[in-house]
């Protein structure tokens, strides 16, 4: 277990936007002791974090989303919105990308950022998206 996975969660808000950070992966190719990419990432998020417009997001790095051939992956989560998962972020530039859309996101009422205003790599990196929960129950 890593350091990043030790870290207690944070405070969080009703309306806090969560990213979710697999510290877990190993690097395509990587060296088994080498760095995890979702740490360096989560880090990165962090650091990013104490700068500029950031109120009500909050970065929690955890063990694994399944998604473990694309590091970095992540997820992406608030109350009453759509969680989406992603794979394929640079974990060295990926922070900055993933913390522009996840202003964009805490903008919604339902975490749906219209298609044509997501980065590339948001774009690219897509595994899945979830409802909100609880889900509507149809008659
Ligand atoms: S170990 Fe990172 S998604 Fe499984």
């Amino acid at each position: 277990m890593t350091d990043a996975l030790q870290r207690p969660r944070p405070e969080t808000g009703a309306d806090t936007v969560r990213i979710l950070v697999c510290a877990s992966c190993r690097a395509v190719g990587g060296e088994p002791d080498s760095a995890r990419p979702g740490a360096i990432l989560a880090a990165a998020l962090g650091a990013a974090l104490a700068e500029g417009d950031n109120t009500d997001i909050a970065v929690e790095t955890v063990e694994c989303l399944s998604v473990c051939k694309r590091p970095c992956t992540v997820a992406l989560t608030g109350a009453g919105r759509w969680t989406y998962i992603y794979g394929d972020l640079d974990p060295d530039a990926g922070a900055a990308t993933l913390l522009t859309f996840a202003r964009q996101y805490r903008e919604t009422t339902d975490g749906i950022v219209p298609w044509r205003e997501r980065a590339e790599a948001i774009r690219k990196g897509v595994v899945a998206r979830i409802p909100p929960l609880p889900l509507a129950r149809t008659p």
